[in-house]
């Protein structure tokens, strides 16, 4: 069991309250002012990866107070709960062991008494000779051609992870004649258009189709998995070609055979791996079959390489427990509603949209670890685009806006692909962004540059308080040196550490996702109501009034 407290009566949680009061109008500029050694007071370094957190509305005094809550909330008895398989995921009985898909170190981590490591390791062997023998040609299809085109049908966990790591390590794909050796694409949303077009760019002789669900009973996944499967009959015409062409990934060996999966090409998990923490097991097949089983080898040891770094170093070094205490520092004294992360890097577009599940279905919760409402702000709403994209749609927002977003801004300092002057031209922005956020511009250096640019003094008092920055608002830099599967690997962990740090501390439960349920239950009530015309009336009025009014509109 995780210990657990009441986050508003922790003695630090009081104290920052009144710190608070000292902090909340103080300005960036003057904290910078004040202590020149800032930056390097308050930067972490963990490998090559660079976590600048100097750029927060913090002094020592706040991230002293900010650790004594953290170790009043029992973080550090929560991380040894975690890494040595305790059922801390209480609500459904399960043991929390993401860590234990990438332990390399191999230390035995037991579930009930029984070490699960040498099952890791034999599906990490499946997994690679899968992949291998796709990647060789050795796996042919049913007309004898080797996979050329892969498609992971799964959502949420069992697709997020999948996209955003094949999107962000392209440059690492197995090459073939000079381009990926493979196609991958991904099909999750139950709307038929998604599964339609990618079917069209799909030859079936050469496709393989993962099936990816933890629990292989996602209404979504096995809808596309059923339609998938009837467009392959539809051109192969039989039955017996399905083994070379369909495999599955998933906890529920009798649903998988059900669907006519040969279980010898299936790669189980467990169910103390989370959906949203499921990149690293067998649902990670698509990504190991793409970047080569080495690079996604790397992957697991970067995520290792963080594991190690979260659980043995201490906290004023812990990079994840920083980012989560400067987190909740907005979050639950300066009434931050959001945090945007901005990834200066192209490859990783999907890198906050994954996190938007990471984070959103841990720690959006309300009720705490007794059962009881929390009476504070929990998880944050979690959003965010590549920079430089970002800057030309909603950064007026956070520069100029009421409301108080904090921002991770993440770069490499080595491109992927150098080209003339692009990669200086993305940091300059990179930079730039993060010291405007902080500084913003006074109401008299707007005035002098008016006047430098020959407005009248009329003009300028019209123009002046528009082109005022507050400033003053937070964020942090993570610099790496290149995006490798490595340094992704250690990232993802970071902010999977960060999160369940957050959740220890808001003593919530991070590992279940009830709040799912509701939706699925209704959709699934309303489903056969939608098989004929007759008008419905066992709804409110207005949910009846849009399946009548839909009901009309598409007879018409
Ligand atoms: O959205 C709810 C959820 O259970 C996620 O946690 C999970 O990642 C997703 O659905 C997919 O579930 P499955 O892998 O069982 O199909």
């Amino acid at each position: 069991m995780l210990p657990t407290h009441s986050f508003l009566q922790l003695p630090a949680y009081q104290q920052l309250q009144s710190h608070f009061e000292q902090m909340k109008e103080r300005h960036l500029r003057d904290l910078f002012a004040e202590n020149p050694n800032r930056f390097a007071d308050f930067s972490l370094r963990f490998e090559d990866l660079l976590v600048d957190f100097s750029k927060n509305r913090i002094t020592a005094e706040t991230a002293r107070l900010l650790r004594q809550l953290a170790g009043e909330a029992g973080l550090y008895e929560a991380i040894e709960k975690m890494f040595s398989g305790d059922a801390i995921n209480v609500t459904e009985n399960r043991s929390v062991l993401h860590i234990a898909l990438r332990n390399r170190s191999n230390s035995p981590i037991l579930v009930d008494g029984k070490d699960v490591m040498p099952e890791v390791n034999a599906v990490l062997d499946k997994m690679k000779g899968f992949s291998e023998r796709i990647s060789s040609g050795d796996w042919k299809g049913y007309t004898g051609k080797p996979i050329t085109q892969l498609v992971n049908i799964g959502i949420g966990g069992s697709d997020l992870g999948p996209v955003m790591v094949t999107e962000a390590l392209k440059p690492y794909a197995v090459q073939k004649d000079g381009k990926p050796q493979l196609e991958v694409h991904f099909v999750s949303n139950v709307d038929g258009v998604h599964i339609y077009e990618t079917l069209q760019k799909l030859d079936p002789e050469t496709t393989l189709f993962m099936i990816a669900s933890k629990t292989f009973t996602t209404q979504e996944t096995m809808s596309n998995a059923h339609s998938a499967r009837d467009w392959f009959l539809d051109h192969a015409g039989d039955e017996s070609a399905v083994a070379k062409h369909f495999v599955a990934i998933s906890t529920n060996k009798p649903e998988v055979e059900k669907f006519g999966i040969d279980p010898e090409n299936m790669f189980v998990f467990w169910d103390w791996v989370g959906g949203r923490y499921s990149l690293w097991s067998a649902i990670g097949l698509s990504i190991a079959c793409y970047i080569g089983f080495d690079n996604f080898a790397e992957l697991l040891e970067g995520g290792h390489a963080m594991d190690l770094h979260f659980r043995n170093t201490p906290i004023e070094e812990n990079i994840p427990v920083t980012l989560a205490l400067v987190g909740i520092w907005y979050n639950n004294f300066f009434g931050a509603e959001s945090h945007a992360i901005l990834p200066y890097d192209q490859y990783m577009h999907r890198f906050a949209a994954y996190f938007q599940q990471g984070d959103m279905e841990s720690n959006g919760k309300s009720v705490d670890r007794n059962g009881q409402p929390t009476a504070y702000q929990t998880g944050p709403v979690i959003w965010g685009e590549p920079g430089t994209n970002g800057q030309h749609a909603f950064y007026q927002l956070i520069h100029q806006g009421t409301k108080l977003i904090p921002c991770d801004f993440i770069a490499p300092a080595i491109s992927q692909r150098p080209l003339g002057e692009h990669h200086n031209m993305l940091l300059s922005n990179f930079f730039a962004q993060t010291e405007a956020l902080m500084n913003g511009k006074s109401g008299e250096e707007v005035v002098s540059e008016l006047i430098k640019s020959g407005k009248n003094e009329d003009e300028v008092a019209l123009l002046m308080p528009f082109k005022v920055f507050s400033g003053n608002r937070p964020t942090n830099s993570i610099l790496v040196r290149k995006i490798t599967p490595r340094t992704l690997g250690s990232l993802i962990a970071m902010y999977e550490h960060k999160i369940f740090t957050q959740g220890i501390i808001w003593n919530i439960f991070s590992f279940d996702q009830w709040g799912v349920e509701l939706g699925k239950q209704l959709a699934n009530r309303i489903l056969p109501e939608l098989a004929d015309d007759q008008p419905v009336s066992s709804h409110d009025s207005s949910t009846n009034g849009l399946i009548n009014y839909y009901k009309k509109l598409r007879r018409a």
